[in-house]
């Protein structure tokens, strides 16, 4: 498929669909607490899409079986959540999850930390948040598409932690994963397609705090650090404006 433009009325529907998934980030992240199992969370994550009339697009997703991926400590992405997976202090917790609305797509991931954790994942969660931001300063109509993955390695590599290659941010519209890839990590020799108003992009990056290599645990879906060190990640859906920055759909404004 090729890279859709979204009209005006499509944005306006990816606008409120991102509105309302800023919204249940934040619900998950007001009900993060030690002794709070992530089966829970999920349960809270769900409830606070179909609430506002929302389909949950995690769930059933080539049989991923909940509604919002929570992945803690050395799991990078795509954990599941579990009854016997009880958070406790000091554990850090990505919450990745996106909704349906009206037949468009938003997705977003946010790390946490449960109560009090150490000053170094403080500063892993910081910095792969900032490397969205980092990234997204050439998310511009104009630029092309792996200056965005450039501008990312460019801020992360510095500080020693890994950038997670395996898995890309995408297009996202109708469907959740829609052409282009977006890469975290500088492109040899390639530019990438030319960014147009329109375009709306999920960018992501996946930082661990060790090396970059990755794993899948036996439940076909769990990614993890191969070296057992902790892991961040950080989304949100733009939208590329017709001139300036891009506007980010996934944030409460
Ligand atoms: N929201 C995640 C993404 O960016 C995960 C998709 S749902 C899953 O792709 F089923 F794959 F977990
Ligand atoms: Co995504």
């Amino acid at each position: 498929m090729p890279v859709t433009i979204k009209t005006d009325e499509e944005l306006n529907l990816m606008r409120k669909a991102g509105e309302l998934l800023a919204q249940v980030h934040e619900e998950l992240h007001d009900a993060l607490r030690p002794g709070i199992s992530t089966l829970e969370l999920d349960a809270i994550g769900e409830e606070a899409i179909r609430s506002r009339g929302g389909i949950p697009n995690c769930k059933d997703y080539e049989g991923y079986p909940a509604s919002v991926c929570i992945s803690v400590n050395d799991e990078v992405v795509h954990g599941i959540p579990k009854a016997e997976t009880i958070l406790k202090e000091g554990d850090v917790v990505s919450f990745d999850t996106g909704l349906i609305y009206k037949g468009y797509h938003s997705d977003a991931a946010r790390t946490w930390g449960v109560g009090k954790i150490s000053p170094e994942a403080e500063k892993l969660i910081e910095v792969t948040r900032q490397s969205f931001f980092e990234g997204i300063k050439y998310a511009k109509a104009g630029n092309r598409l792996y200056d965005i993955s450039k501008a990312i390695d460019k801020y992360v590599t510095p500080f020693g932690y890994g950038i997670v290659r395996e898995l890309t941010g995408h297009g996202i519209g109708t469907e959740l994963h829609e052409e282009p890839y977006v890469p975290n990590f500088r492109q040899l020799f390639r530019r990438g397609i030319l960014l147009k108003p329109g375009m709306t992009l999920c960018v992501e990056p996946m930082i661990t705090m060790g090396k970059r290599k990755i794993a899948f645990l036996d439940d076909d879906w769990t990614v993890v650090t191969l070296d057992g060190s902790i892991a961040a990640h950080y989304e949100n859906t733009i939208a590329i404006t017709p001139d300036g920055d891009p506007e980010i759909l996934t944030i409460i404004k």
